[in-house]
């Protein structure tokens, strides 16, 4: 089947999704399609922090009814260092900034219920395979998938979007010798918990421990999310649920101080690494979000950029489908520039909370150092404030939704 739409997108994470209710209020027509079903989608366990940024992009783009009422307004963090928990203003730090608990699930379902509700159910191809891409240096790229009924389609686009993540198929396709990528894998990986219990904590908690990294988030005031820095080379059945409540009681214990146990909703073990492939555009075809840059999550800035990255695009590929290209070549270095802030900022405060396996006691005596600075010196703690609720405006004016 052979069909024709403005811009061809792949992949249904809040990259794919935003990029498409953005277009969507610009009158322009989109295809998205996913690999993965609706309900894998929306239960992918993943980010929890929003920047300030972007609050205001979903808000508005019409997409904050939820976020408003159950998003946590989160003033500062903790960082848990040598036997103290010690606050990170950043309300007093910054001039009022703050980040807001919204799980990545909740953002997810946001926009695919709007995506349905405005454009039916054809606006997401769920369970799609064999996804292609072609022709992205002529002015008709088109984007090949089956459906979910086994049908082939080709669509041939005006713009083809690679919002598929960091496995997905639209960077392989962009000519080898186009790309510069940079890359950093870290020796150590987190083990993350969902746990059915009220946070114990009014602030996250980054610790700091001879024992390994440990982070006390939550999702709401009902449910608990915790990780644990784990060798990479780790795999579940070595985590059981006992294992893991004493690991962290250990990693986060503090006099007077005690972490309420519950049920444990989802496990998983992630990978960490800094990823960043450039330009993020090559002729038609333009990425966005993981597609093109990957960042630890001690900095909770992964989805943020994902975020950040499309409201960039949204009026980027507007101007150029009405003929003006200026954006569109702009793209890649307006987002790269936030995309290498987020990239140092992840990996510094990586660097500052792990440990290193095999480190010696240099490393140790650095981090604390570092630790004490940022938690004693306010120009040091404003610079961990400000890239925290992040630093750069985004650039996006968005049309209000109908
Ligand atoms: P994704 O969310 O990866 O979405 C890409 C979509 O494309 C997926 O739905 C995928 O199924 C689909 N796709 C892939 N290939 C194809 C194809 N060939 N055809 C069609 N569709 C395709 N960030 C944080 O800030 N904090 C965290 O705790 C955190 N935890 C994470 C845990 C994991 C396991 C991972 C992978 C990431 C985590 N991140 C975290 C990062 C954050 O979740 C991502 O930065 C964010 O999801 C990026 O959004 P995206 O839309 O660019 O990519
Ligand atoms: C989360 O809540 O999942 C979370 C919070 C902060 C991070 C990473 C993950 O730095």
């Amino acid at each position: 089947m052979r069909t024709r739409t403005q811009v061809g997108i792949v992949g249904a994470g809040p990259a794919g999704l935003l990029l498409s209710h953005l277009l969507a209020l610009r009158g322009i027509g989109t295809v998205l399609v996913e690999t993965r079903s609706r309900q894998y989608c929306e239960a992918r366990q993943r980010a929890g922090v929003l920047e300030d940024g972007s609050v205001a992009l979903l808000r508005e783009a019409g997409l904050a009814g939820r976020l408003d009422q159950q998003g946590l307004e989160h003033g500062g963090i903790y960082l848990q260092f040598g036997g103290e928990r010690r606050h990170v203003d950043f309300r007093d730090l910054t001039g009022g900034r703050t980040v807001t608990v919204y799980a990545q699930t909740e953002v997810v379902k946001d926009l695919i219920a709007r995506r349905l509700a405005d454009g039916g159910p054809s606006a997401i191809e769920f369970g799609v395979s064999d996804t292609e891409v072609a022709d992205l240096d002529s002015a008709s790229p088109v984007l090949r998938y089956t459906d979910s009924a086994d049908s082939r389609h080709e669509v041939v686009c005006d713009v083809i979007a690679g919002c598929d993540g960091f496995h997905g198929i639209s960077r392989a396709a962009i000519p080898a010798s186009v790309l510069t990528t940079w890359q950093r894998e870290y020796p150590y990986a987190w083990l993350g918990i969902l746990a059915d219990v009220p946070p114990s904590t009014d602030e996250l908690i980054y610790a700091h421990h001879p024992g390994g990294f440990a982070l006390h988030s939550l999702r709401s005031p009902a449910v608990s999310r915790l990780y644990l820095q784990v060798d990479p080379a780790d795999n579940l059945a070595s985590w059981p649920d006992e294992r893991i409540w004493s690991e962290l009681d250990r990693r986060f214990a503090l006099p007077g101080w005690s972490l309420q146990r519950g049920d444990v909703l989802d496990k998983s073990i992630t990978p960490m690494r800094s990823f960043v492939s450039a330009p993020m555009r090559y002729g038609r075809l333009f990425l966005a979000g993981d597609a093109s840059h990957i960042v630890p999550p001690t900095g909770a800035k992964g989805l943020n950029l994902a975020l950040a990255d499309v409201a960039v695009l949204a009026p980027a590929l507007d101007a150029l489908l009405h003929g003006d290209g200026r954006l569109a070549d702009e793209y890649s270095a307006t987002c790269l520039n936030r995309v290498w802030r987020s990239t140092h900022f992840s990996w510094w405060m990586t660097t500052m909370l792990h440990r290193t396996p095999g480190a010696d006691e240099m490393e140790t005596q650095l981090q604390l150092s570092q630790l004490r600075y940022v938690t004693s010196s306010r120009a040091a703690a404003a610079s961990l404030a400000e890239n925290y609720t992040g630093s750069v405006p985004l650039l996006a004016s968005t049309p209000s939704p109908q």
